[in-house]
């Protein structure tokens, strides 16, 4: 009954002369975990940026819940519910993890008439949404400076989250990040998808990408050269969709053989 969180249809992209995307075409279902593949240069952060409000394609059609939808902004997708999470570059780092997580969205009190900031209400909300996501925060009083990687995209995505979010892109999440980090980060991703939320990961790292997602969508010189359930394909398979040794992509929006 209802309809897919986002559909893209026959997006396209052109810088200049390149041809980055030439009709990408797939969508995502709410609480789905879509796995990105594809070479350098494909066209995956190109895809994602266009998502995400950072870049306009030049032309195909977007759906958002059932309704067409390109965002003009970041600031405009973020307002719809659709993010790019990156592991700092949207935290302020010089003030604490309860200031991050309330940027914008303050809750005040009034002390002698004059609003002021309820630090402990927004400290104890904090902690109740990290703690439902099982995400582990030395300290909530602690500048994000002094976190590590991992425990700032946590934040990020706790914040996400917590903040209505529906739609989350992860472009190279784990980049930076240890083995205990990563796996937590992995785990963190099946958690937000179990609440309902749309999750795109862009990775390289094939064992990742079949750790965490539903299904792989491949991404081959600009179009889509397989769109597979986990369950359905393999790491060899998807190997060889990326290189181009065989273009084996099925079903719904898949098979764009070139
Ligand atoms: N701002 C830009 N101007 C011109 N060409 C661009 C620009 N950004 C990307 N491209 C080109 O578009 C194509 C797709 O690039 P994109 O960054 O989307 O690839 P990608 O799949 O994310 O690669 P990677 O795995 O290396 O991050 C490439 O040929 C790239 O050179
Ligand atoms: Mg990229």
């Amino acid at each position: 009954m209802t309809a897919p969180l986002l559909v893209l249809e026959d997006i396209r992209k052109n810088y200049g002369a390149i041809e980055a995307l030439k009709g990408i075409s797939f969508s995502i279902g709410r609480g789905e975990v879509v796995a990105l593949l594809g070479d350098n240069g494909a066209g995956k952060s190109t895809l994602v940026k266009i998502i995400s409000g950072g870049l306009e394609p030049t032309s195909g059609r977007m759906l958002f819940e059932g309704e067409e939808f390109q965002a003009k902004s970041p600031a405009a997708a973020k307002a719809a519910g659709i993010e790019t999470v990156y592991q700092d570059l949207s935290l302020c780092t010089n003030v604490d993890v309860v200031a991050n997580f309330f940027m914008g969205r303050e809750i005040t009190r009034k002390f002698l008439g004059i609003p002021i900031l309820d630090e402990r209400t927004m400290e104890a909300e904090v902690a109740k949404a990290l703690a439902n996501a099982g995400t582990r925060i030395p300290s909530l009083r602690a500048n994000v400076e002094h976190l590590s990687g991992g425990q700032r995209q946590a934040i990020e995505l706790n914040r996400f989250v917590h903040w209505g979010g529906k739609l989350v892109l992860l472009d190279e999440p784990f980049a930076a990040l240890g083995v205990e980090q990563t796996r937590r980060g992995l785990d963190m991703i099946r958690q937000v998808a179990s609440q309902g939320i749309g999750v795109i990961i862009i990775t390289h790292i094939m064992q990742q990408a079949f750790q965490v997602a539903d299904r792989i969508v491949v991404i081959r010189q600009g179009v889509v050269a397989g769109d597979l359930p986990r369950s359905n394909t393999s790491p060899d398979a998807v190997v060889k969709m990326i290189t181009g040794e065989t273009l084996a992509g099925t079903g719904p929006a898949g098979g764009r053989a070139q």
